[in-house]
């Protein structure tokens, strides 16, 4: 028998499979779907073209679940349109064309049937034409759930005869977590061997990804001393869309990590990390190292992520989906890591990044050198520049694939005799650096990383395929963070440009978290479509405005809506009056007030409370005593604006003849216009008080009073507060909740009707004026 070795074209590297030549059958079940349409079908007609000479012969198959007679023309349709390189001449690829159509055909491929129909087909066309059969390629391009019936179906009626090889490609999404991948791993297991599956990340057809490993070794002796944390800064992977999400369906149940971070990304993170193999085409050795260096990644959390969605992306999936306009969607469209790794990379951080609707359509891995020169005076000197290489995988400001290595880093050997040096530029920067400052090569011809696959398959390279450990290892690594981050809403960003630096993000230590934290984001709806509405999307609270954050950033925006409460009142009538409560949840607004509002008005602005202990104002227990030792000796603040509650009169605490109620009242009348607080800020307890209004007090019997004494059932029992009518008469009223503890409170208040004797906060409905809830995740999500 006549054994050859076949060399792999596109210089993939040595074959490590010496196959023998003889008919192959290509079936795409899925053959007229969109991959098969967009890129299958011009990968094969790109391997018949490569192969024709080589001895072998083919027939294709279209396969699918329609009759014959509405498929065919359809697919004849889509072959039609396959196209040759430009190497080929017209006249030669017209003939090709012809012939690749001739061995096409369509066949209905729905019932196990029609499987055994296929294999006789096959027997018989070979015992016809008397030719040894080489192998069958099935790819599936259907749906995931599919696989493991019709896996099944060819393992039962379509495997070839012994000699012949059986190759079955698979699509992802191969599982939504560990589990299901694991699942799927097993059907499929029983039905495959691991050496017949061919499970496709195309981006390990890309010309760049598939040259990372051969780059590293070309230049061994100058990056093996430096692909450590001594040298490198930092790594990125970055895969950044402009467009919206397509499939939405599908989408929605996997949002970006499992769309590309899960695979794509992490496939070039293996690559980027993992010990170089003495033979970069061994799958047998890359797939070792892969899963080597797969296992030494840290868990990931919640804090190793922050995720975001575009602000169209609720009504699209609204639209598609037939949801009703409530209908809020958690899957998140961007998404950023950072992974610390293994001895080799601890404490360099590798962030895979992502995302639908962002400014620009471009791939690459960048490798940032740490630098230890400064100068002094000419900071455009080589020597001070970014020292990086960039893995460029299309698209972006260069528009094409390129490896780029900055010239003050060293200059790289060429990868192979496919590739070439680019030295004429047009003027483009590539991250930082003007392309004149970088070594740059690029494949001499650009090829699809399908087709590139393809060919792989055909030659039985594995080394570009997902194998069932690797997966495992990869959504074990995953898993742990989907699962954390379930119930999480992401940051709403208007997408493209409008993002600005809404994205950005922030290191610290193994942490990250967006850099810009004035951002509010809530479930339901939003408040205009400007650039800057999206930052103060609101949901509704018991028919009120909620404004919903994690408790720092719902902080930040309190404080912020104060400041500008403030400008406007005193931009009206010179002055601003705020009342404040007491209690531990408005410590960190008293903190965020001090510390980052240095603008704030507090000359014009009147402090009140909005009620007190009946303990002395040195007390620690005092609410004076808080807002003092908190906010107010912190300001500049004069005295004569602040307004503490007379609780201590004639040496005692509280009593109703030394008149502190209408005093206080008094003194509100007289300096508050229509004794109407610009601004008042409660807080709710787990009984549901307000203020110091406490359930069974009758805070509805108050009459006109302004302020009351009033009684707690936890100590000190005697407290002096606002009453509703004061409180309903303030032009804002905001109610600031936070904390887990809380959950159950709002879970009660969400469904609770009005009922101000039993819970006193729902008595809160300012007549003119405005209430809004300020509630954080924890307290809303539990
Ligand atoms: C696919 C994802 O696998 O990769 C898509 O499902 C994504 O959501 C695409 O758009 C990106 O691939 P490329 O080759 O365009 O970078």
């Amino acid at each position: 028998m006549l054994l050859v070795t076949l060399c792999t074209q596109g210089g993939y590297g040595k074959a490590e499979e010496a196959q023998r030549p003889g008919h192959i059958s290509v079936i795409i079940v899925g053959g007229t779907g969109d991959l098969a349409k967009k890129y299958l079908w011009q990968g094969f007609f790109q391997l018949y073209i490569n192969q024709v000479n080589s001895g072998n012969t083919f027939s294709f198959y279209g396969g699918g679940q329609s009759p014959t007679e509405k498929a065919t023309p359809v697919l004849f349709e889509i072959l039609k349109a396959v196209s040759c390189t430009k190497d080929v001449s017209q006249e030669r690829c017209a003939l090709l064309k012809d012939q690749f159509l001739r061995l096409a055909q369509y066949r209905q491929l729905k019932s196990l049937e029609d499987y055994q129909n296929l294999a006789k087909h096959i027997e018989q066309q070979l015992q016809e034409e008397g030719m040894t059969e080489a192998g069958r390629l099935f790819y599936l391009s259907v749906p995931a759930f599919a696989y493991a019936d019709i896996a099944d179906k060819i393992n039962s009626s379509c495997r070839p005869k012994s000699g012949a090889w059986l190759r079955v490609v698979l699509e992802k999404p191969f599982g939504h977590d560990y589990r299901s991948a694991q699942v799927l791993a097993s059907q499929l297991g029983n039905s495959l061997k691991e050496e017949e599956m061919y499970r496709i990340d195309h981006y390990l057809g890309k010309q760049v990804v598939s040259k990372i490993l051969p780059f590293r070794k070309e230049n061994k002796k100058i990056l093996a001393p430096i692909w450590n944390k001594h040298h490198i800064e930092r790594v990125e992977i970055v895969l950044k869309e402009t467009l919206d999400v397509k499939r939405i369906a599908f989408y929605d149940q996997y949002g970006v990590i499992r769309d590309v971070l899960q695979n794509h990304l992490t496939e070039v993170m293996t690559l980027l990390t993992m010990t170089l193999p003495m033979n970069v085409s061994s799958s047998e050795e890359v797939l070792g190292n892969k899963l080597q260096i797969l296992s030494s990644i840290l868990p990931l959390g919640k804090d190793q992520a922050v995720i975001g969605q575009y602000q169209a992306y609720k009504a699209e999936v609204q639209q598609e989906l037939n949801k009703t306009k409530d209908h809020v969607s958690r899957t998140p469209t961007f998404s950023v890591l950072a992974h610390i790794d293994d001895a080799q990379y601890e404490g360099v951080p590798i962030l895979l990044i992502s995302g639908k609707m962002l400014d620009e359509r471009v791939g690459y891995a960048r490798i940032l050198f740490k630098n230890d020169i400064f100068c002094v005076q000419n900071h455009n000197n080589i020597h001070c520049k970014p020292k990086q290489i960039v893995f460029y995988f299309g698209h972006g400001s260069l528009q094409y694939p390129a490896i780029l290595v900055s010239k003050n880093l060293f200059k790289p050997a060429l990868i192979d005799s496919e590739w070439k040096e680019v030295t004429e530029h047009t003027d483009v920067n590539v991250l930082g650096l003007p392309i004149s400052d970088y070594f740059v090569q690029t494949p001499i011809e650009q090829k699809e990383a399908y087709a590139e696959l393809i060919s792989h398959i055909f030659f039985g390279l594995k080394n570009s395929f997902v194998s069932t450990e690797n997966l495992l290892a990869s959504w074990s690594i995953w898993t742990p963070l989907v699962n954390s981050l379930i119930g999480s809403f992401p940051r709403i960003y208007p997408g493209g440009a409008d993002n600005a630096d809404l994205l950005d993000i922030h290191l610290k230590g193994k942490e990250i978290s967006y850099n810009n934290k004035v951002v509010i984001i809530s479930p339901d709806q939003m408040s205009g479509a400007s650039a800057n509405g999206f930052q103060v999307m609101q949901g509704k609270f018991r028919s009120s405005v909620m404004v919903s954050a994690w408790a720092e950033q719902l902080v930040e925006k309190l404080a912020t809506d104060i400041q500008e409460a403030a400008e406007a009142a005193i931009y009206e009538g010179g002055v601003f009056h705020l009342a404040l409560s007491g209690g531990s949840t408005p410590l960190a607004l008293f903190h965020r007030l001090a510390d980052h509002h240095f603008t704030f008005p507090w000359r014009d602005t009147h402090i009140w409370m909005v009620d007190e202990r009946c303990v002395l104002h040195t007390e620690l227990e005092s609410n004076f005593r808080s807002l003092h030792d908190h906010l107010l000796q912190n300001v500049r603040i004069p005295y004569y604006n602040i307004h503490p509650m007379p609780v201590h009169l004639n040496q005692r605490l509280c009593v109703e003849e030394d008149g502190g109620v209408l005093m206080y009242e008094k003194e509100l009348t007289k300096l508050v216009n229509s004794s109407s607080f610009h601004f008042v800020l409660l807080g709710v307890g787990y009984d549901g008080h307000t203020a110091s209004l406490f359930p069974g007090g009758k805070v509805d019997e108050l009459g006109d009073s302004l302020v009351a004494l009033t009684e707690s059932p936890a100590k000190p029992h005697q407290r002096m507060s606002l009453t509703l009518k004061a409180i309903n008469q303030a032009r804002k009223v905001a109610l600031l909740v936070m904390g887990k503890s809380k959950h159950e409170l709002i879970t009660q208040l969400s469904r609770m009707k009005d009922n101000p004797d039993k819970w006193p906060v729902t008595g809160v409905k300012p007549s003119n004026g405005n209430l809004v809830w300020y509630i954080d995740y924890d307290a809303l999500l539990g």
